[in-house]
């Protein structure tokens, strides 16, 4: 949540800044501003709303193009409506401190009484405010500005990421991390730091990650890290990141979203490429990342969101195959309910960024307990990936719309994986089962079938998009893959939409059901066909109207008039899950661009969910 950016080098700063702020977006955008040094001084300019508004501000102050050093930001708002006044770059009493910050300082309000009491007066509502005078106050009774700089962070409880600019020392950019990401960009003569790679990759790929309690003072043509307890200078290792912009562009495609759907065949590839070799016997899978993986007692799945989904439909499969009881968990209610958890339990951690900050703190609250941790992640280097005792990556590429569908694509993957390998440890027949086999022929069906699904989904979209609410219905795993249809379709589209397990209708959600209340039923050809049939029947009974997903192997009763069939190919019924998910994700995509909506950016949303 909130982007942040920060150059400092030989070239126009507003340029890069604006530029690498275009990269980080999806991490909100609810107002955007830069501050540079102009003529000794600093120069703050922002806007409320997205990049765009500030870019065309920012058109009429040329003189803004001499600065050489900046830092910038795009926000998503915490503390105080998304406005001007409350956008970053916020300024100290003296106005010779920027400051743009990614998180939450959690004992701002005692900060600022504090401050009131000494004198300050605040513009904006933000805790971000806040620290900026903070620092300024510590900076005046310290022997340098790294050490009051640092002093103030000490004093910042919470989770955040910050990057500093003073008038004073025009000359560096300095620099915070505690819980949120931040990294340096390495370059010749040029130096760079942001929340995220992409922010830079354009003009570097050598990246330093910063880790919690340290600082770095960042010069065009050097950099130093530090402890931010005692100061002390810090050996860092610096990465070289190996994929392109390339993947992180549009490729032409009207939005990422889309881009990314269609990515999935090739995702699936990536992600199985190296992870399964020829036996004499048969093929099967192999997970050198977990050589050393001692055989757990149980299995705990923590994440949130598409992940958390990706978790519930990964269970099924795990306990089927390798039969390790396993539960699935939010993240954020499992690192508050002081969870019971044996020290010979493997935690998987399942994040696309891997900066989730409940993912995270789940993530560390089971090594406080003893657990081995697995991070199962799509962002090399991120904090849950560096945390994790072992990570997998999912190799989905950089994910850019907020929506995220290519991820759970390459999480289901990497978990169907998983469970073959967990299940060939204890259960020679897991691979009597085809699935494997299905799993490696998939992207090419899958590739074949997408046009057609496309071309479906548009027709259906039209459709049904004057709905204002929705049921996605759906049992065993299918009922993961209804969580997931249901939120895709609500974040995108903002029309309502539930996900519910098909069974439990009768309870009480059937109640809604009249003609104007659509049902998507995921009527994949497995044990639970007959039973799902019978959900559908239920809601026809009722006047519902019923889009019903079902695969050209298993035919719908007669008596079930369903509004819409939508056919998928058949396959092995893990399999169909992927052609369920690709089916659901093309729907809601086609919903929100019929009904005109920010698909890459929805309201109120952000992609990397780094505060709780
Ligand atoms: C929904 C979505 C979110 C994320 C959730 C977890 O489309 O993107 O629900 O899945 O915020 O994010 P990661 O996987 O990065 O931990």
């Amino acid at each position: 949540m909130c982007g942040i950016v920060g150059y400092n080098g030989y070239k126009p700063a507003v340029s890069i800044l604006t530029e690498g702020l275009s990269h980080l977006e999806y991490r909100g955008y609810d107002s955007a501003g830069v501050a540079l040094i102009h003529e000794g001084k600093l120069a703050v300019h922002k806007a409320a709303g997205k990049l765009s508004a500030l870019e065309a501000k920012l058109d009429t102050a040329l003189h803004l193009q001499t600065g050489t050093t900046g830092i910038g930001h795009t926000r998503w708002a915490t503390h105080g409506l998304p406005e001007e006044r409350n956008a970053h770059p916020h300024l100290s009493q003296d106005g010779k401190i920027a400051i743009v910050h990614n998180g939450i300082i959690e004992n701002f309000q005692e900060l600022k009484t504090e401050l009131l009491a000494k004198g300050h007066h605040f513009i904006s509502d933000t805790d971000t405010e806040v620290l900026a005078h903070l620092i300024e106050e510590e900076i005046s009774s310290s022997s340098s500005i790294c050490d009051g700089f640092a002093k103030a962070l000490r004093r910042a409880h919470g989770a955040y990421a910050v990057v500093m600019l003073t008038s004073d020392r025009p000359d560096v950019l300095y620099a915070g991390r505690m819980s949120a990401p931040l990294l340096l960009g390495i370059g010749q003569n040029e130096n760079f730091v942001a929340s995220d790679v992409p922010a830079f990759l354009a003009h570097t790929r050598d990246v330093i990650f910063l880790e919690d309690y340290e600082i770095a003072c960042i010069e065009k043509d050097a950099w130093k890290i530090f402890s931010l307890d005692g100061l002390s200078p810090l050996e860092k290792k610096v990465h070289h990141i190996t994929w392109d912009m390339q993947s992180a562009s549009k490729d032409g495609f009207p939005h990422f979203m889309i881009k990314e759907i269609l990515e999935q065949p090739r995702v699936i590839k990536d992600c199985l490429a190296g992870r399964i070799i020829a036996t004499p016997d048969r093929r099967q899978v192999t997970l050198n990342e977990l050589n050393r993986l001692a055989f757990p007692s149980r299995l705990r799945i923590v994440g949130c969101g598409t992940s958390y989904h990706a978790g519930l439909w990964g269970q099924h499969l795990i306990e089927k195959l390798s039969g390790i009881p396993t539960a699935v968990e939010i993240a954020s209610e499992f690192r508050y309910r002081d969870p019971l958890l044996c020290p010979d339990e493997l935690v998987l951690a399942v994040s696309q960024s891997g900066e989730t900050a409940d993912t995270l703190a789940a993530l560390r609250l089971a090594k406080t307990k003893g657990c081995q941790v697995i991070g199962l992640c799509n962002v090399v280097g991120s904090s849950i990936a560096r945390e994790a005792d072992i990570v997998l990556y999912t190799q989905a590429g950089p994910e850019i719309s907020v929506a995220s569908t290519k991820a759970m694509c390459s999480q289901m993957t990497l978990l169907s994986l998983l469970a073959l390998f967990l299940g060939q440890e204890k259960n020679p027949s897991v691979y009597d089962d085809p699935f494997l086999e299905a799993l490696i022929a998939l992207p090419d069906q899958l590739s074949a079938a997408l046009p057609e699904m496309q071309e479906y989904s548009a027709r259906l979209a039209k459709r049904y998009s004057a709905a204002h609410n929705f049921y996605y219905l759906g049992r065993g795993q299918c009922y993961p893959l209804a969580l997931e249809g249901a939120l895709k379709l609500k974040e995108i589209s903002y029309i309502h939409a539930e996900g519910y397990p098909a069974g439990e209708m009768k309870h009480g959600p059937i109640a809604l059901i009249d003609h104007n209340f659509p049902t998507f039923a995921l009527a994949m050809n497995d044990i639970l066909f007959p039973k799902v049939e019978s959900n559908i029947q239920e809601v026809l009974a009722r006047q519902g109207q019923v889009i019903a997903l079902v695969q050209n192997n298993n035919s719908m009763r007669p008596d079930l008039p369903v509004d819409d069939l939508w056919v998928l190919p058949s396959c092995h019924p893990v399999v169909s899950s992927f052609f369920a998910l690709t089916a659901m994700q093309l729907f809601s995509y086609h919903v929100a661009d019929y009904l005109g909506k920010d698909i890459d950016q929805p309201r109120n949303l952000a992609k990397s969910v780094t505060v709780e």
